[in-house]
């Protein structure tokens, strides 16, 4: 228990990865983030106590109490419930880390966040708004979710263009943008330097619509865009700690501004059935499982 919480997990978020696991390899399929309450405290982790609400990356799928490193740890805020703390730390950890520390987004940027209906993408967003942004570009290939989504973005301090990508080109929509966080991949990637400003970078995220794609590199080079690809697979445990722990002390006042939106609560009993409703692509921010008791 060195330097470990010992949670009773109470609800978790499902995320795109996990469902690709439920399709390829289920026997590996443990969640990827939880909101419990602390059981036990171990040795060297005495900044928490028993019956503590945290949030942290981890197995949220397990039945049984689950160790969590205290540096992976979050408080919960009182306003948020199980589900909501439950659906917030990997998109609040992998959003932070592309917006902030690899996007380095300045005040007044201007940025397009694709896939802005899933999970990270909602996060994003607000995250965005919540770090200065003039004007965020959302994008979705579908209308009918934009119009679910406007909603729960009503109170953003920056500028919400939501476009639909099965009706518009959204490089003529946004452009001389100096941030694009690309949960798409390969299918967006030319009209992605297109849309850039120059010194534009790019955060590369998710790759759900492809990961071969054939680029201008005279144009990459012209307007001088970074391009930089982000994942946790290949981070050292004390490299996650140090995205966990920043992404903590930045938003730490800010958490409500970060509520996600969930699209549906089911009991961990039918995670099958919840997977296979991600497989859908209908739903808008987060399923999340809860572990009623
Ligand atoms: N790099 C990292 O550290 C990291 C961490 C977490 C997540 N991710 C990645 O981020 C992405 C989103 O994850 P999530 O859990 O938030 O997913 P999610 O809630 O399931 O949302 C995924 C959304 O992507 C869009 N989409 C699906 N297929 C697409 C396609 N072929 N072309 C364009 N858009 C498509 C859909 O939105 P519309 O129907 O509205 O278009 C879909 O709802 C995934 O690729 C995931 O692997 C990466």
């Amino acid at each position: 228990l060195d330097g470990n919480l010992l949670v009773r997990v109470r609800a978790a978020g499902l995320n795109r990865a996990d469902y690709i696991e439920f399709r390829g390899a289920p026997e590996r399929l443990k969640g990827r983030e939880l909101a419990g309450e602390v059981i036990e405290v171990g040795p060297n982790a005495s900044s928490w106590s028993v019956g503590d609400r945290v949030m942290a990356l981890g197995a949220g799928f397990s039945t049984e109490p689950v160790l969590i490193p205290q540096d992976l740890a979050i408080p919960v805020p009182d306003s948020f419930s199980w589900e909501e703390a439950g659906a917030l730390p990997l998109a609040l950890c992998t959003m932070h880390d592309a917006i902030v520390t690899n996007g380095q987004l300045a005040r007044d940027g201007r940025v397009v966040m694709h896939a802005a209906t899933s999970g990270v993408g909602i996060t994003g967003v607000q995250l965005s708004a919540l770090y200065g942004a003039s004007v965020v570009y959302a994008t979705s290939r579908s209308a009918k979710k934009l119009d679910t989504l406007r909603p729960h973005l009503r109170e953003l301090d920056s500028d919400l263009v939501l476009i639909d990508t099965s009706t518009h080109a959204f490089e003529q929509i946004a452009t001389e943008v100096d941030l694009i966080v690309d949960n798409v991949g390969a299918s967006v990637l030319e009209a992605n330097i297109k849309a850039c400003a120059v010194r534009g970078r790019i955060v590369q995220v998710g790759r759900l619509g492809g990961a071969i794609a054939e680029i201008n590199l005279d144009e990459l080079a012209r307007k001088r865009i970074a391009l930089v690809g982000v994942t946790f697979r290949t981070r050292t445990p004390g490299e996650v700690a140090e995205v966990v722990q920043r992404a903590a002390a930045d938003t730490r006042e800010h958490l409500a501004s970060l509520t996600p939106r969930i699209e549906r609560v089911w009991p961990v009993a039918d995670l099958q059935e919840a997977l296979t409703a991600m497989g859908t692509d209908s739903h808008v921010g987060k399923i999340v499982v809860t572990h009623d008791r």
